[in-house]
């Protein structure tokens, strides 16, 4: 499925998108009352979320859609998973400046929610926000307000699209502080993140839709563009616990942990520095993400592969490593290796996690030489674990 611009990125859905052109349209022919005429047919496309925030619905891919935010609460997640441990607030009191970058700034939640936590810091703050879809971010201005700084993210909006030409008409009643600058940046984020030289955040909210569907933004290569942009204090906050996400920050460089939990299970943080990481992974975690085809992270090697290439590539290299340099990821496995089958209460699952290894050439999940690969130093960081135990796997089965 390829968007107008011939891009497979997926965004809302086309409706949404063809109503916001007809605003646009309405406003060049000298309707000032375009929003206004439009606006009933676009709030149809919001969906209230749990705690009274709004979210829309994407396009469909492979017959599926996804929302734009947990439907369990839009703006409690931009703050639960975004802002809150983003640990801004601490760096307010310190820094005369704040960098932040906004990957898939859709709606502008997290934004807002971010000016909203900092609203009584004395510094300054500058945002960018990277959004590929015009129309997304139009609508925006169609969202009934969640606070003051929604507002301020609307009359960014407003004025960028008065600026491009799209809108004509100051309706956004609102002033941005002296203190905020919010860039927008309409265009494919890869785009955004290959062509900026001298920039420098203090945090990275990564925002796209799930892996399956964006892969294209959880790529070692795009993570290890976006390392060279970071502070050394700077954590880079994601809501999804994929291990091929994980795997792909370590693979970029960077240290990674466990991020906050808001329904939408998990979440990850990562960073440059290892103490900025509070909560590690599990154990179990880490030998899926090391261990198993399941880690093989995206490749995208120049930021330019459509969602197809990369995910395809991914399962090739997934199909051709299971068995033979990886454990396959089935029934969890690698979770269990290691453990006595004795202690597995379920009698067919144990046989057939016997049975994978038993493929491989080991007797059991707790061959000798299954406990020795997993026999690491205590006390590493979740990404030297990963490292590590990769790095046993290889001569494991070398052997
Ligand atoms: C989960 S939503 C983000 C919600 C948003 N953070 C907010 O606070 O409202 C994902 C967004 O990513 C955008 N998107 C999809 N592919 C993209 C790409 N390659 N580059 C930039 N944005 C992209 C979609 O249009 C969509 O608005």
């Amino acid at each position: 499925m390829s968007n107008e611009d011939g891009s497979s990125r997926l965004e809302i859905s086309n409706r949404n998108k063809e109503l916001i052109r007809e605003v646009f349209e309405l406003e060049a022919d000298g309707h000032k009352d375009a929003r206004e005429i439009f606006k009933e047919e676009i709030l149809g496309f919001l969906i209230q979320t749990d705690d009274g925030s709004f979210t829309l619905s994407s396009g469909e891919r492979n017959d599926q859609s996804e929302t734009l935010h947990s439907t369990f609460g839009a703006r409690t997640e931009a703050f639960e998973k975004f802002v809150i441990p983003s640990k801004l607030l601490e760096k307010a009191d310190t820094n005369n400046v704040i960098k932040v970058l906004d990957i898939c700034s859709g709606i502008g939640y997290n934004v807002s929610a971010l000016l909203d936590y900092l609203k009584d810091s004395d510094v300054e703050i500058e945002i960018d926000m990277v959004e590929s879809s015009l129309e997304t971010v139009a609508t925006t201005l169609f969202i009934p307000d969640v606070c003051e700084s929604h507002r301020y993210v609307k009359k960014a909006i407003e004025t960028y699209l008065i600026e491009r030409g799209c809108l004509h008409y100051n309706k956004v009643l609102s002033t941005i502080p002296d203190n905020v600058t919010i860039n927008i940046h309409i265009g494919d984020a890869r785009d955004f993140i290959k062509n900026c030289d001298d920039k420098e955040y203090d945090a990275v909210f990564l925002d796209p839709f799930s892996p399956a569907k964006s892969p294209e933004l959880y790529t070692v290569d795009f993570f290890t563009r976006i390392k060279e942009f970071l502070t050394p204090t700077a954590l880079i906050l994601t809501y999804t616990a994929a291990s091929p996400v994980r795997s792909a920050f370590v693979d970029a460089g960077l240290y990674v942990g466990e991020g906050p939990r808001f329904h939408r299970s998990g979440g990850t943080i990562a960073s440059r520095t290892p103490d900025l990481i509070e909560v590690p992974l599990s154990f179990g975690d880490v030998k899926v993400i090391s261990l198993s085809d399941v880690g093989i992270p995206f490749i995208d090697p120049f930021l330019t592969d459509d969602y197809l290439t990369i995910i395809e590539r991914r399962q090739n290299q997934r199909r051709k490593s299971r068995c033979v340099t990886t454990f396959p990821s089935s029934n969890k496995l690698p979770r269990y290796l290691g453990l006595n089958p004795e202690d597995i209460e379920d009698e067919a699952l144990c046989n057939k996690l016997n049975a994978y290894v038993q493929k491989m050439g080991f007797e059991s999940i707790n061959d000798e030489r299954i406990i020795n690969m997993l026999n690491i130093e205590p006390g590493l960081t979740s990404r030297d674990q990963i490292l590590c135990l990769r790095e046993n796997l290889r001569k494991l089965l070398k052997n």
